[in-house]
């Protein structure tokens, strides 16, 4: 669907407005910036994984063909810790010390004429090392206990508790596996760096950048115009960016760093391991008395990153006694990150299995037991939820996918020869809106362009923003320019938490607004208008058109008047509009009510013990997420969340060797992933309940919400296929033999 009327476009599944750049291959994305006289930076590894740089000779390397400068600790001048006011990950600026903490870290860089002779040089950089022990183990230890959630005694009521589960449940370190390779372009020009990057948050990664470079920020302009998608490894800067900046400024050049795929699995972020104990108590009835989730994840030597797992526990079900604690274990690995739900998508792992082990256990069914357990409020603050529809998301998809039909028997449904299993998990996200400003444009050649400086990282930003602009200007979507991804632009919010669509809606209806408000007073002021008798508070726009408000529609107006035409009588190119959004990370709507999206998440899996063969055969998902503003574009996202989902129950797992340190699978061979074959039949729907409180068009976030619950119900339904609980993950075959 390529166009829709302004009136019905808001929820329409209007196809995306840059749709036809990216399949012409006219979008550019970082790395196909090309400058005349670019250099190609190739950093050089520590093939250790512990220890202190010995020596670092740069020698041969410089003598080699093309090659401009060998960039180390001793040369790349000072580089600053970043400050508060920004956020990254791994804090350490590039080559800082002579410690190394994990296999990969960037001891030195190389800049040469073409890419080949710089990673030909990079090679021959000498570097020896006082290699020490390190550890990449499995097994989490806890250093320390953090309570984030606490309520009641769950010592005693678990005690006493006459069904109870407790289990320990592991997801694994998985690594983002982009398809556009992290890559930063840095051109320095009269003291003033540009710095082309896959940005998920070119704002803050300016902030950062100008405290590491110590510049003033207004030395630094971020673009990203297309990504080719983040999954949050690309939220926040990386130490590669300021190596090619440090470059690009010594050498007075552009310079290009694009990182390898086996860069991407060791300096680049990944999801941590985790490890979390739950316990759940319940009366016989099937009344949840208790609820103990503790996670360990791992943390790099220098950073503390922590995997909110806990995220959702508190809140997800009713339970008068419940404890969430978190710990960090530190091994020597990158700093991890961010990644595609962060927390709740391995905390609802844990807690989704338990669950529908106490089901089993109870003999109740899972859908009927989550039932049981809704809460009316969220327990953990004793605030309303802005909108919660989870029962009506568990009792849809129940429908949708033929659950009545389930037997509980393990292995008692069957179809074509195959063993079949249904299973049923919860899913939950965060609600999060950050302030953002926009400014809207009413152009005299009736065109409207919108900016702001956010991101669309694939999910479809530039298409929201111009349905939201294009239903409040009545103005089609294909006279809507909408332009991001640039700190010129009025500053926007993150592409992250699934907060970037909801964050916008507020800034680009003011805007629109302000824009036509300025239309109007030049309606009344310009001497040959219609409206020239009229007061400003006379007139409205409607369908793009300024009208008389209170008078019949034609009457004095003639059906009104276009915005372009008022521009052109009064002489003007255009008017702006600006807006400004509320919210952040301590947004002060969540003193008032607790802001979360739901959903349920049922899968069926086939089981051919013959033949060791496990497939995901169907997925049925059900969000709660409030209003939708482009029905394809989020049927898609939980489409490619549901599919990530297959990956995460069968698949990821990023192996570190335990002889070097090394991240060792990490390519695309051996880093599996789901592809188009292992993807299910996907039936997504969402439960429509406008969450006005949250924003005025009632829409929440719906980028990572679809991968929550997804493994669980997996591996519930491989439960329910062969009797056996696999509580760590990737499920492997040998499990189920
Ligand atoms: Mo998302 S992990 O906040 O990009």
């Amino acid at each position: 669907m390529n166009y829709v009327d302004p009136g019905k476009v808001i929820g329409s599944p209007l196809n995306r407005v840059d749709g036809p750049k990216k399949v012409t291959g006219t979008a550019i994305y970082t790395s196909d910036h090309h400058f005349d006289g670019m250099l190609y930076a190739v950093p050089v590894r520590a093939t250790v994984a512990a220890g202190t740089i010995k020596t670092l000779d740069p020698s041969a390397a410089e003598k080699m063909p093309g090659v401009r400068l060998v960039l180390h600790s001793g040369n790349i001048g000072k580089l600053n810790p970043p400050n508060k006011k920004g956020m990254i990950d791994e804090k350490r600026p590039p080559f800082a010390d002579n410690e190394v903490r994990y296999y990969g870290q960037y001891v030195a860089a190389v800049i040469a004429d073409t890419f080949e002779q710089a990673t030909a040089a990079a090679d021959a950089v000498k570097v020896t090392y006082d290699a020490r022990p390190f550890n990449v183990k499995d097994e989490l230890e806890s250093a320390k206990w953090s309570t984030e959630s606490q309520r009641g005694d769950v010592e005693k009521a678990f005690a006493e508790a006459p069904v109870k589960v407790d289990e320990t449940y592991v997801t694994p370190t998985e690594t983002h596996s982009v398809i556009e390779l992290h890559a930063s372009v840095v051109t320095y020009e009269n003291g003033v760096f540009t710095l082309y990057e896959p940005s998920q948050a070119v704002v803050n990664h300016r902030q950062v950048a100008a405290a590491v470079l110590g510049e003033p920020a207004d030395n630094i302009r971020v673009v990203a115009r297309f990504i080719g998608s983040g999954f949050g490894s690309k939220l926040w800067p990386w130490a590669h960016s300021f190596i090619a900046a440090a470059a690009a400024k010594k050498l007075k050049k552009p310079i290009k760093l694009v990182l390898t795929r086996k860069m991407n699995f060791e300096s680049a972020g990944h999801r941590p391991l985790t490890q979390q104990r739950i316990r759940l108590g319940a009366t016989a009835e099937g009344k949840l008395v208790c609820l103990s989730h503790d996670s360990i994840n791992h943390t790099s030597l220098s950073d503390d990153y922590a995997e909110n797992c806990g995220e959702a526990t508190p809140f997800l079900y009713s339970t008068p006694n419940l404890l969430v604690r978190s710990s960090l274990a530190r091994r020597n690995v990158g700093t991890p990150t961010s990644m595609r739900g962060p927390g709740a998508v391995p905390g609802l792992f844990a807690l989704e299995s338990a669950i529908d082990e106490l089901a089993v256990k109870l003999k109740i069914d899972p859908v009927q037991f989550r039932i049981m357990n809704e809460p009316k409020v969220d327990e953990s603050s004793g605030l309303p939820f802005s909108s919660r529809h989870m029962v009506e998301c568990l009792q849809t998809g129940a429908d949708k996918f033929g659950w009545s039909k389930r037997t509980p028997g393990i292995g008692s449904m069957s179809k074509d020869g195959k063993i079949l299993g249904w299973g049923v998990a919860g899913a939950s996200w965060i609600a999060l809106r950050m302030p953002t400003q926009a400014a809207v444009e009413l152009k005299s050649d009736g065109t409207v362009r919108v900016t702001c400086a956010t991101q669309d990282i694939g999910t479809g930003t530039y298409t929201a923003a111009a349905q939201i602009v294009s239903a409040e200007a009545g103005v089609p979507t294909d006279r809507i320019e909408v332009v991001l991804g640039d700190t010129d632009l009025p500053p926007g919010p993150f592409s992250g938490g699934s907060a970037a669509t909801a964050s916008v809606i507020p800034a680009m209806l003011q805007a629109v607004r302000e824009a036509q408000q300025a239309v109007i007073d030049l309606a009344v002021k310009t001497p040959n208008s219609p409206f020239a008798s009229h007061k400003p508070r006379d007139l409205t726009f409607k369908d793009g058109k300024v009208v008389a408000a209170n008078t019949t529609v034609g009457s004095t107006d003639g059906g009104g008047l276009p915005f372009a035409s008022v521009l052109e009588m009064a002489g003007k190119a255009s008017v702006k509009g600006h807006g400004k959004s509320e919210g952040g990370f301590n947004d002060p709507l969540k003193k008032k009510y607790s802001l979360h999206s739901f959903g349920a998440q049922f899968a069926e899996v086939s089981w051919q013990p013959e033949l060791a063969r496990l497939k995901v055969e169907r997925v049925v998902t059900v969000i709660d997420g409030g209003r939708v503003i482009n029905r394809k574009m989020a049927a898609n996202q939980i489409e490619g969340a549901v599919i990530m989902g297959v990956g995460m129950a069968l698949f990821e797992h990023t192996h570190y060797d335990p002889q070097n340190g090394a991240a060792i699978n990490s390519n695309f061979a051996d880093y599996v992933m789901a592809t188009h074959a292992d993807a299910p039949r996907m039936d997504v729907s969402f439960v429509e309940h406008p969450d006005t409180i949250f924003n005025e068009l009632g829409a929440r976030g719906l980028g990572e919400i679809g991968l929550a619950g997804i493994a669980a119900a997996i591996t519930n339904a491989v439960h329910h296929a062969t009797g056996v609980r696999v509580r760590k993950l990737p499920v492997m075959i040998e499990d189920l033999l």
